[in-house]
């Protein structure tokens, strides 16, 4: 594991953009596993601004995403695709066919998982995932728990992870309560993982995750056998 601390934000996003935009200059056809939440959003502006100026091009890179909220479609301003093609997908010259994100809305959530592990297998699995964490440890919508599941499943989220979510939403009751996440075999079967944390609050659970005990307590831990891991951590 590479554990990288830096002093801001802005350093953060720059340091975890420029390991991304690597590996798309590297394999032009790659295939990016994205996240959500507020970590990434600099990490995406600094890849729009490389992708405008010509550095990178993202004509043939394809893109899985983690998660989604169910009951939430993409036109909602809430929906994990909706995120997406605000802050990144509407920005670059990606074929918006090759974004893949979860859905929130089919009829069959755990039917829906299945499709969506068998679509990861077949673009040749992930290059690299970009993952932020909960505060409660979890990567994606993989809350603590007894054990890890492997498979995109159905998740009812933590209150804890409702609470710290109201922040996006009206109120707290706006919040749905159950996702549908990537499980920890497509994560854990990506070539490189990147995952990003900044300010004092994720301190804590950093520790935990990384320097602490390998438990489905602490989700992010399975990360601690990945062969390929690079945490970034900015203090503000
Ligand atoms: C988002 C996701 C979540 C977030 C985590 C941290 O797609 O999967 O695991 O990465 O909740 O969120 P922020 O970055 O808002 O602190």
């Amino acid at each position: 594991m590479k554990f990288i601390k830096v002093k801001t934000y802005e350093e953060l996003s720059k340091k975890a953009a420029d390991i991304i935009a690597a590996e798309i200059i590297h394999k032009e056809d790659c295939v990016l596993g994205l996240a959500t939440g507020s970590s990434p959003i600099g990490t995406y502006d600094k890849l729009t601004e490389y992708n405008k100026e010509g550095t990178i091009d993202f004509s043939k890179v394809k893109s899985v995403n983690l998660d989604e909220y169910v009951g939430l479609d993409g036109t909602n301003e809430q929906s994990y695709r909706y995120f997406m093609n605000k802050n990144l997908f509407d920005r670059v010259n990606i074929d918006k066919a090759n974004t893949f994100v979860p859905s929130g809305t089919a009829k069959d959530i755990e039917k829906e998982g299945e499709e969506y592990d068998n679509l990861i297998k077949s673009l040749g699995g992930i290059d690299i995932q970009l993952l932020g964490i909960g505060l409660d440890g979890h990567i994606g919508f993989n809350e603590p728990d007894e054990f890890f599941t492997a498979a995109t499943h159905l998740v009812s989220l933590d209150p804890s992870t409702i609470k710290a979510n109201a922040r996006f939403f009206e109120s707290e009751a706006d919040v749905p309560t159950k996702a549908i996440t990537m499980g920890m075999m497509s994560i854990m079967q990506a070539r490189k993982v990147l995952l990003i944390a900044n300010g004092e609050a994720k301190k804590e659970i950093l520790e935990k995750a990384f320097f602490g005990e390998i438990t489905p307590k602490v989700p992010a831990s399975i990360l601690q056998l990945h062969p390929d891991l690079t945490v970034i951590f900015s203090e503000n």
